[in-house]
């Protein structure tokens, strides 16, 4: 029989897609687990899944792959989509690479996933797939079925003696990885609705943070995270963690947006990502010394553009690529230890320092040191002004 591979998590919706695609499609399934840092035992969905009707589960843990090659990038570039750090949109095109990857160690002639129809990670998914490998047919049972409840999907699988979750389903929509935290959905729906407590996985809320204000230091290497307070060399996994932990610890990194859908609706989705707001924040702090005042410039206009790209599904492009170099070349530069205040939900910087900093205390200083040439202003602004003079006189000003 022809083989499909599922993108599987050991949720509902992917448990019932296996006997479903076996049974419309005529297709063996093969599922698909991938560790993202979302802190689940994989390792029981091996036999879930063939109890659930698959020919066998692979489970690959790409942490490192995740952080190196799809986090780092991103932190280089500033990656934002309307503040959003990308957490479910970096983490799309790994698993999307690898499904197409093991469809063709395996001779499969499609992927499958279970992703619905309105959102964005089915739109991820397949650009990889159209990207990679456009001969791979994609099936979306969920875009099929005529099942509408969670209800009708436990009577499907219930029918055919398949095991379905039994943990009670979280009044949330929720996907994690090391990244951050996504959650829509209930209540969050109205976006007008205070996102209950309950909602939050990681984050302590700001007022029953610490009292005392904490300081971390953040070493950076070629724009990316390197040490925190002097640790976790070489572990950029055990990195991001802490981070998270004290971050988190302090009620950092909260997100409350409406965003714009690849799809053209706009959601509300709240957002965890609290190393990263950190990370982000302090890299911020690192450019200011160590990046020219055009690069800043390009940059500004280059980050939300990688920012949309990435949300939009189009990693494997040639534009990324493109930009990645610019990053690459640029954030040589950021080199440095940063130092950011984390207290009651904010975080700020509050100390930078670089061996390659532009900064010049000599031209800076309103001290005795002070070496800047303060005549030479004075032509300059007399050229600087220039075209403004040239407006007045034409405006009658003179
Ligand atoms: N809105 C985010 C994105 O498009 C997250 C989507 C998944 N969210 C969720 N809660 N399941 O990247």
């Amino acid at each position: 029989m022809a083989k499909v591979i599922l993108a599987y998590s050991g949720g509902l919706d992917t448990s019932v897609c296996i006997p479903w695609l076996k049974e419309n499609k005529g297709l063996d399934v093969i599922a698909f687990s991938a560790d993202l840092g979302q802190g689940e035992e994989l390792s029981p969905l091996k036999e879930k899944a063939v109890k659930t009707g698959a020919e066998k589960c692979i489970i690959l843990d790409l942490r490192k792959t995740f952080v190196e090659e799809f986090i780092w990038p991103a932190v280089r570039a500033g990656a934002h989509y309307g503040g959003y750090l990308l957490a479910t949109a970096l983490g799309r095109p790994l698993i999307g690479r690898e499904l197409c990857r093991i469809a063709r160690e395996e001779g499969a002639t499609a992927i499958a996933h279970g992703c619905t129809g309105k959102g964005n990670d089915q739109v991820r998914l397949e650009s990889v797939a159209a990207a990679r490998a456009p001969d791979l047919k994609v099936i979306a049972p969920l875009r099929e079925w005529e099942m509408k409840t969670r209800e009708e999907e436990i009577e499907y699988a219930q029918k055919r003696g398949i095991p379905v979750p039994v943990t009670k389903k979280s009044p949330y929509s929720l996907d994690v990885n090391l990244w951050g935290v996504s959650i829509e959905a209930g209540v969050l729906e109205d976006p007008m609705v205070t996102p209950p407590d309950d909602c939050y996985q990681w984050t302590t809320s700001p007022e029953k943070a610490p009292d005392e204000p904490e300081v971390v230091e953040l070493t950076f290497a070629g724009g990316v995270p390197v040490m925190l307070n002097g640790a976790h060399e070489g572990d950029p996994l055990a990195l991001i963690s802490a981070l998270n932990e004290i971050a988190g610890r302090h009620g950092v990194g909260r997100y409350d947006l409406v965003e714009d859908r690849t799809v053209g609706i706009k959601s509300r989705e709240i957002y965890e990502a609290p190393a990263g707001f950190v990370i982000d924040m302090a890299h911020k702090g690192l450019e200011g010394l160590t990046l020219s005042k055009d690069v800043r410039a390009m940059q500004r206009v280059l980050a939300p553009r990688y920012g949309e790209l990435v949300y939009n599904g189009f990693w494997f492009s040639d534009l990324r690529e493109a930009l990645d170099g610019f990053f690459k070349s640029s954030q040589a530069r950021v080199n440095g230890r940063v130092k950011v205040q984390l207290y009651k939900g904010g975080a700020r910087v509050i100390g930078r320092e670089s061996d390659q900093s532009l900064y010049n205390l000599a031209l800076a200083s309103y001290g005795e040191e002070d070496a800047f040439d303060h005549k030479a202003a004075e032509g300059f602004i007399k050229l600087w002004t220039l075209p403004l003079r040239a407006e007045a006189r034409a405006r009658g000003e003179a």
